[in-house]
């Protein structure tokens, strides 16, 4: 049903960190289940034997097609409060708003409904065709959110909160036991969501998530360890976001984070694992995540009201820990990746001086910490479908078709949206061609005036958001 596409123009993608690669008038076809058959130049001579063969459809020049955005750390229950409350130090924060929010959507499903359903109008305006998201502690809710993204055509990783300890008694599952028979059965009803549909037409998936370690008993980590290493599930959850985070985790359990996390080789550390902020992490725990082949979402917005230092983001790409980002709605107030992008350089570039965990060394200017535009460009497509074990991502045969147009400028070579172009001739736009420079441009300045469609998995999505909701 409409997953058969071939389209002719320009692509650009980003396969590797820091290599940014424009396809210029190039042929991608993709077949009925949404994945990408053909990708080469339009000119070649199996390109012309396929135009010659089917219909195509030719990008408007100005146009290029991007791989659409990972979100590899949203609350979905917290769009409820979106840009609200972030004068408070994170556990107040968690205590006064998320706690709250999340227990009204789990009183009341229409609610609930509501939200999700505004929140994946919004995730694909903004270009976002996947998501690892938390939820809320009720199974319902869940299935609801589950159910909503799959019917959005939304790539969703879906986790229900494991939380047998809390801070307010009456947002908590009532014993260890109560907890993980909630989630084995929320894995089971999650997948049964789409049991019945085709490989290529199921687009969610149950992931665990013990919210983080003041919330979860070491005999439930153990619990959720063996029944990921049982199912083969995701697991997600927070580590060393902030200073009154871990020092709360020093007092209760007289350790770090990363250590309660992975006591008694818990097997919680593994590579379908995605651990949101390591704001925190020394070098060794960089090294020990690194061996796990565990993933980090990194929120720089969130970090920047939360954690009170940024993250060591080139010191983990160093060390090849694999990154994504994330907006960590609503410790970030935008679910906007390109905020996201942006606010991953602004915070590296403002480490400029700083220690360099690895070297050991003050920042002397001879070796960057900071990342450029098209690093983020990685952490924000292919980053994050590496972290999730996708094959999204980047433009290649035989990966699903994740994708997004991005419109810079019409056909008299005016620029689109908040785009202004002054000199044509020298962005290129005289030859009316996609360059480098306007890419950037795109990335500084660019917002969704320039998003002319998305797709997932070779279907395009509805970006429409009725006015009763
Ligand atoms: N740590 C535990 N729960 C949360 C949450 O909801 N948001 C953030 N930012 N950190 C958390
Ligand atoms: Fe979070």
């Amino acid at each position: 049903m409409g997953r058969e596409l071939c389209i002719r123009g320009t692509f650009a993608h980003t396969q590797q960190l820091g290599e940014f690669e424009i396809f210029h008038d190039h042929l991608l076809i993709t077949n009925s289940f949404g994945v990408t058959t053909h990708f080469e130049a339009a000119t070649s001579a199996q390109s012309q034997a396929q135009l010659a063969a089917q219909s195509s459809v030719t990008l408007p020049s100005g146009h290029f097609i991007l791989p659409n955005f990972v979100d590899l750390h949203l609350h979905a229950p917290q769009f409820l409060y979106q840009g609200n409350g972030l004068h408070l130090p994170l556990m107040q924060w968690l205590d006064e708003y998320a706690f709250k929010a999340e227990e009204r959507l789990d009183a009341d499903p229409a609610l609930a409904r509501k939200v999700y359903t505004r929140l994946a109008h919004r995730l694909i305006q903004h270009g976002t065709g996947t998501v690892l998201f938390f939820g809320t502690i009720k199974e319902e809710t869940n299935l609801i959110l589950a159910q909503v993204m799959q019917n959005a055509g939304l790539r969703a990783f879906v986790g229900k909160l494991s939380m047998d300890m809390s801070s307010r008694p009456s947002y908590m599952e009532s014993s260890t036991q109560t907890s993980l028979q909630a989630a084995r059965s929320f894995v089971k009803k999650c997948r049964d969501l789409t049991s019945t549909l085709p490989q290529h037409e199921r687009l969610v998936e149950p992931v665990l998530t013990p919210r983080f370690v003041p919330t979860c008993s070491d005999e439930l980590l153990l619990g959720l360890g063996k029944l990921s290493a049982a199912e083969s599930l995701k697991i997600q959850s927070h580590f060393a976001e902030a200073m009154d985070q871990v020092e709360f985790v020093r007092r209760q359990r007289g350790a770090e984070d990363i250590d309660v996390f992975d006591r008694a080789s818990s097997g919680l550390l593994t590579s379908r694992t995605i651990q949101a902020h390591c704001t925190f992490l020394d070098l060794p725990s960089f090294q020990h995540v690194r061996s796990c082949r565990t993933a980090i979402a990194h929120c720089p917005l969130s970090n920047s009201y939360f954690s009170a230092e940024p993250f060591r983001l080139r010191e983990a790409l160093d060390e090849g820990v694999k990154v994504g980002l994330g907006t960590d709605i609503a410790g970030g107030y935008s679910l906007d990746i390109m905020n996201s992008m942006r606010h991953a350089v602004s915070v590296s570039r403002m480490r400029q001086g700083s220690k360099d965990i690895i070297t050991g060394t003050a920042g002397d200017g001879s070796k960057s910490l900071a990342i450029d535009w098209k690093e983020s460009l990685y952490l924000a497509t292919k980053g994050g479908a590496t972290a999730l074990g996708l094959t999204t991502g980047a433009f290649a045969v035989g990966s699903p078709f994740d994708a997004q147009e991005i419109g810079l400028f019409d056909s008299n070579g005016s620029g689109v949206g908040a785009i202004d172009i002054f000199d044509a001739e020298e962005l290129g736009s005289a030859q009316l061609s996609v360059t480098m420079e306007m890419v950037e441009k795109w990335w500084c300045l660019g917002d969704t005036r320039n998003r002319v469609r998305t797709w997932v998995q070779g279907a395009k999505l509805d970006s429409e958001i009725s006015p009763l909701l």
